[in-house]
This record gives C-alpha cells, sequence and structure tokens, in this order.
C-alpha cells in the first residue's frame, strides 16, 4: 500500500485556511492536501460518512429471519439483520458491556447476537436479552443497554443506512425517483457477481472519477464505442432525442426517461443525493455487454430494449447503471487516506440461472475491464496528486460539472469553522 509522508504541521485551523484558498479558486481541482491529510481524512468521517446516506446491501443477501452480514465504514463495523418481524436493522457492532466485536463472520444467520467476551445476549432488533449475574447490580435494567443503531431504510430491494440519528428521511427523497427505478423489479431480482476492486487511492478520487465522463473517451475505449455519455451533450443531442421518442414505447414503462438531479449542494437534505437521467447507446446497441447484445432476461417491467441507460445515484457514494436486462452498483468505501473500496454489483432478474439465462462472464465483461481500467487510471492519478510537483488544474466545465459540484458542497461540509 501507499505511504503518505504526511505533514507534521496541521490542525482544524490549517483546515480552515485550505478551504478559505480553495474556495477563492473556484473551478479548480483541489490541493494535495485534502487527499493526504490524516487530520482531514477524519474530519471527513465525522462531517460526511457519518452523516450521508450510504448503500449497505440489497434484500436478497437477508432473504430469512436471523440472516445478517457486517458492513464496514470507517472504524466501525455495522451489523445488517433482518429480524424475526421482517424488519432489517443496522446495528452498531460494538457490545453495551465493555465494549467487544458481538460478530466475527461476515455474514451468516443468528437467533441471537451473543457476545464471545463475557456472555451478554442481544436479540435480532437489538435489544438485551441476557446479561449474566448481572441482577448483582442495583439499577441494573438491560432496556438501557441495546445496542447502537443506525437509521436503516429499504427503497426497492437496496438497503441504506444513516449513522446519524438526526438525519433527515431519505426515503421520501428517493421516492422522486421511483418512476425510474421500480420497473427494474430490483426487489426480488438477484445478485448475479459482486467484486470489490481495492483502490490505492483517496477516496475522493475515485469518485470524482465516476463523477466525470470526461476520462471515458481515453481511457474506457469498450464503453465510449456503446455509451454516448463520453462525448460533449451538444454532439449527441439528436441520438439522446430520438432516444426519448422511443424509450416509453419501446420499453413498455411509462415515465422510464425521467430526468432529475438533486444531488449534493442541491440534494434536498446533506448526504441525501439523488440523481437520475436515460442517455442513449449508439444505434445498434441494446445493453452494455460486448457488442451491446442482451446478455440476460429482460428486467421487472421490461417489454424490450430502447437503446438506452439509466444512470443513477442514491446518497454521495453510491450509483448506478441499469440497462433493459441487468443493473450495474458502484459503492465507493472509504479505508484510509489512501485506500478506498470501489465495489461493484451486478443485477440480474430474479429468477434467471447462471449458464442457462446467462452467463456471467458476458455479463460482467464491460463493467468489469472498465473498473480494472478505473482501478489503473485513479491510481495514476494518486499517484501524481501525491507528488510535490502536483498543482491543481482547472475542470472541465461541462464534462466534470459534476464534481465541480461535489467538491463545493464538500467544502462546505468540512468548513465548520467558518461562521
Ligand atoms: S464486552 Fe460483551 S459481554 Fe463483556
Ligand atoms: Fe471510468
Amino acid at each position: 500500500m501507499t505511504s503518505i509522508a504526511t505533514e507534521p504541521e496541521d490542525s482544524l485551523q490549517r483546515l480552515a485556511e485550505q478551504v478559505a484558498v480553495q474556495r477563492a479558486r473556484p473551478g479548480f481541482a483541489m490541493d494535495a492536501y485534502f487527499y493526504r491529510s490524516q487530520l482531514v481524512y477524519r474530519k471527513e468521517l465525522d462531517e460526511i460518512l457519518y452523516r450521508s446516506w450510504l448503500y449497505a446491501g440489497h434484500v436478497s443477501q437477508l432473504p430469512n429471519p436471523g440472516d445478517y452480514f457486517l458492513f464496514d465504514l470507517g472504524e466501525d463495523s455495522i451489523i445488517l439483520v433482518r429480524a424475526g418481524d421482517g424488519a432489517v436493522h443496522a446495528l452498531m457492532n460494538v457490545c453495551r458491556h465493555r465494549g467487544s466485536r458481538l460478530c466475527e463472520a461476515a455474514q451468516g444467520n443468528r437467533k441471537t447476537f451473543a457476545c464471545p467476551y463475557h456472555g451478554w445476549v442481544y436479540n435480532l432488533d437489538g435489544s438485551l436479552k441476557a446479561a449474566r449475574d448481572m441482577a448483582a447490580k442495583p439499577g441494573f435494567d438491560p432496556a438501557d443497554y441495546g445496542l447502537k443503531r443506525a437509521q436503516c431504510l429499504v427503497f426497492e430491494g437496496l438497503i441504506f443506512i444513516n449513522a446519524d440519528s438526526a438525519a433527515a428521511d431519505f426515503h421520501s427523497v428517493l421516492n422522486r425517483i421511483a418512476p425510474a427505478l421500480r420497473p427494474y423489479g430490483l426487489p426480488t431480482a438477484k445478485i448475479a457477481h459482486r467484486q470489490v476492486y481495492p483502490v490505492e487511492a483517496n477516496w475522493k478520487l475515485v469518485l470524482e472519477n465516476y463523477l466525470e465522463c470526461y476520462h471515458c473517451a481515453t481511457a474506457h475505449r469498450a464503453y465510449a464505442k456503446l455509451h454516448t455519455l463520453a462525448e460533449l451533450g451538444e454532439k449527441v443531442e439528436r441520438i439522446n432525442a430520438a432516444m426519448h421518442e422511443r424509450a416509453e414505447a419501446q420499453t413498455g414503462v411509462q415515465g422510464i426517461a425521467l430526468d432529475l438531479y438533486q444531488a449534493y449542494g442541491t440534494a434536498p437534505a446533506f448526504g441525501a443525493c439523488i440523481y437520475t437521467s436515460r442517455y442513449a447507446l449508439y444505434d445498434g446497441f441494446q445493453t452494455g455487454s460486448k457488442g451491446g447484445r442482451p446478455v440476460a432476461p429482460l428486467m421487472g417491467d421490461f417489454k424490450g430494449y430502447d437503446g438506452a441507460a439509466g444512470d443513477f445515484q442514491f446518497g454521495p457514494l453510491a450509483f448506478m447503471l441499469n440497462y433493459p436486462d441487468h443493473c450495474v452498483l458502484y459503492r465507493f468505501t472509504p479505508r484510509s487516506p489512501a485506500s478506498t473500496d470501489m465495489e461493484v454489483v451486478w443485477f440480474v432478474r430474479g429468477d434467471a440461472e447462471a449458464g442457462r439465462d446467462y452467463d456471467r462472464d458476458a455479463l460482467i465483461w464491460l463493467w468489469d475491464r472498465t473498473s480494472v481500467e478505473d482501478k489503473h487510471i485513479i491510481e495514476r492519478n494518486s499517484a501524481g496528486v501525491n507528488s510535490r510537483f502536483f498543482e491543481p488544474g482547472p475542470y472541465h466545465p461541462e464534462h466534470e460539472s459534476a464534481c465541480l459540484d461535489f467538491v463545493d458542497w464538500y467544502l462546505t461540509a468540512m468548513a465548520p469553522l467558518e461562521t
């Protein structure tokens, strides 16, 4: 792993000054300080990651009561579990006695969570069921010692969490993009493949790379051959207008081409970003695969191919690119100032069987390849940003407009000293 020679002099005062300097240079990429400082990273956990809505997983990972999986965030481990009444809970994997981790296996099925240290036992909803011999302590009330929890909601089969108990509701926000997302039938979809691509780079470099397609023409030849997003809007206006004309008729879905951008600075609440739009593939291509040919049965309500893809964002760090026959979800999780997990999840229709209805390698070909390319270019980006000779250059006003939006939001979130 890359080691960063973090500067010894750092403080909240320095962070505030760097934010002010950055603000005085709008339109330019951020100074290396923001990608290298341990203090900045800690502040990001406090001000952004533990306050935002994050994608945790899919309901198919929790089919039965007692099923659970772990989601790691910062120094924390969060247990996503389905309780006996069917509700999904996000519980902090920290015993209320003296803090031991309760659960080690990354996934499984439990009737209860028993702490391996002194044996306190928790119910699936996080309430304390038994604390051995603690009746000896006067006034001890198990009701005071349930597991701490994150907010948790399920939308279209996707599970989201927010560690901030005061965070505004996200469900009503997500509902605004429901007409474009619901047709994919995600609540009953199946995860065909899941892969983590560890990237040796700060999470903001990984995110910024996802937010712009300026690099697509140079770095993703296979993607750029199929998808019009690699070009400026005016160059592909005609092909997108034609797609909008035909989209509803060819997919059989009303409202499939909904356009809504409420991310970062324009999100309805902090960390509650949403976005959807539909953009065309070049003529003759039906889906995101080698040659643009279908690779799985049509999903959900789709009746046919319109030669387009649905682009989505959920919260600041999760995205989806959805074709009529499969959906591809991206999640970025910071692991340290210099490392990030890029996780990609491929969904197909729930009743599709590998080998019969789809070939896994053909299904993942485009986005596996594209992710490997991204990992490579982001790590090269990181190496350059960590050079003492790096001087931030200007973002492209259209191709990199979402990066501009992100940076503006980020600086606001990171400037609590500015009053
Ligand atoms: S730390 Fe869990 S029972 Fe003691
Ligand atoms: Fe990319």
